[in-house]
């Protein structure tokens, strides 16, 4: 029989029982611990190693949310279900985005908590075998998205690439835009080959023909370009493209992805394998208006937590302010990019990104802090509350 163990994070004595006697009615269900705190909930999930931690939002010192992000963060093969009353929505969010599985409100019945509890364990034992079988996957992939045209996409794309690899990482840039992708010409690459040509190739991708296929460029990146004709798209199945984030991963740092400016299901499969999710952002209406449906659709598909939105072409006279934005958008800008058109665009039309060629321009070293957030793998919202409040308590005690 499959024992799940479980540890309760309560600080009602009262609440602890009650759930360790609901549990009790399933004999697969084993409770481990009991911890009245986070401190000790997160001590406990180290010393006492549970499949699945129960865990109140508010306890006294560290709180449940802040428990969460430390475990998920740090021990593995643990998940956590957040325990709230109701009227916290806010918090639930919050705990998601801290890396809870799932969640239950107060009052819940026996079959809720036992169901629950087995979904979330289920769900990080097939992560981590998932994990497992497709060893060593030490890349991370990182998509680069935005369902507006011309928001600067590529450009971030591009010169995050160069900065990683220039950081001696080894990275792959691939341009997922396969009707009217544009990286090769930010690199002045002209290709013959490209992920078309690749596809013909049939389903035996593996790492040595992949590699024939990757251009290199003399900032130490190299390229999977987009097919030379939009036409040739078609050509290319999802699986294939699955395939080579998958088996690049396993050989490259850092694969970053190029998309075009909608959802489809290439770029669906992308977001899916991706760990970061950049989410470009400008500033009018139109813009705000799509990144706040989108990030809308990247909740439903349950990709939410991996968004950092990144604002370029940040201006002062915009007419919108940033702060503006992120209360339309209600979600917290990770990074920001000027808008330096003087350095951008004549490095586009040069084929030199702008981080090569201008590397003290305000724009470069914009593009320098979001690759450093993207290494730190820092800027989710639940980093930038935190960053937010402690501002707001400082000033408060100044
Ligand atoms: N920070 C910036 N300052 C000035 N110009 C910029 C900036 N970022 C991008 N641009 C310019 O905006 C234009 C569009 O950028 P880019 O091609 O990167 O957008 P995109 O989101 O990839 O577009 P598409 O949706 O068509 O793929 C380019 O001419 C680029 O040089
Ligand atoms: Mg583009």
């Amino acid at each position: 029989m499959e024992t799940i163990k479980l540890l309760i994070a309560d600080d009602n004595e009262d609440t602890r029982e009650n759930i360790r006697r609901m549990l009790s009615f399933d004999e697969e269900l084993i409770v481990v611990g009991e911890a009245a705190n986070g401190t000790e909930a997160y001590e406990k999930s180290k010393s006492l190693q549970p499949n699945v931690i129960l865990m109140d939002i508010n306890m006294p010192g560290m709180d449940g949310l802040a428990a969460t992000q430390k475990i998920t963060a740090e021990v593995s093969g643990c998940s956590v279900v957040v325990i709230s009353v109701q009227g916290e929505q806010e918090y639930l969010r919050k705990a998601m985005i801290s890396g809870a599985r799932d969640y239950l409100v107060k009052p819940f019945n026996n079959d809720d908590l036992i169901n629950t509890v087995k979904n979330a364990y289920q769900m990080e034992k097939k992560r981590l075998q998932g994990g497992e079988k497709d060893q060593p996957q030490k890349g991370e992939v990182i998509t680069v998205f935005g369902t507006k045209g011309g928001v600067g996409k590529t450009t971030i794309a591009v010169n995050l690439a160069v900065l990683l690899a220039k950081s001696k990482q080894k990275v792959v840039l691939i341009d997922l835009d396969f009707q009217f992708g544009d990286v090769a010409i930010f690199l002045n690459v002209y290709p013959k080959r490209t992920i078309s040509e690749l596809a013909q190739e049939g389903n035996e991708l593996d790492i040595d023909l992949l590699e024939s296929y990757l251009i290199p460029h003399k900032s130490g990146v190299k390229m999977l370009p987009a097919p030379g004709r939009p036409e040739y798209a078609e050509l290319i199945t999802i699986e294939q493209v699955e395939k080579i984030i998958k088996v690049l991963k396993n050989y490259y740092d850092y694969i970053i992805i190029d998309t075009p400016p909608h959802f489809n299901e290439t770029n669906l499969s992308a977001l899916d394998l991706s760990s970061q999710i950049l989410v470009v952002l400008a500033m009018d209406l139109a813009t705000i208006k799509n990144v706040k449906l989108s990030l809308g659709i990247l909740e439903s598909l349950h990709q939410k937590g991996k968004a950092k939105l990144v604002l370029n072409r940040a201006s002062e006279d915009m007419g919108i302010t940033s702060k503006d934005a992120e209360e339309t958008i209600e979600f917290l800008i990770a990074a920001q990019v000027p808008s330096e058109g003087k350095i951008v665009v004549p490095a586009l039309n040069e084929g030199i990104p702008f981080v090569l060629s201008n590397p003290t321009a305000k724009v470069s070293l914009a593009l320098q802090n979001l690759s450093e957030i993207v290494i730190k793998d820092r800027g989710y919202q639940n980093d930038l509350y935190e960053r937010k409040s402690t501002n707001f308590f400082r000033r408060l005690f100044k």
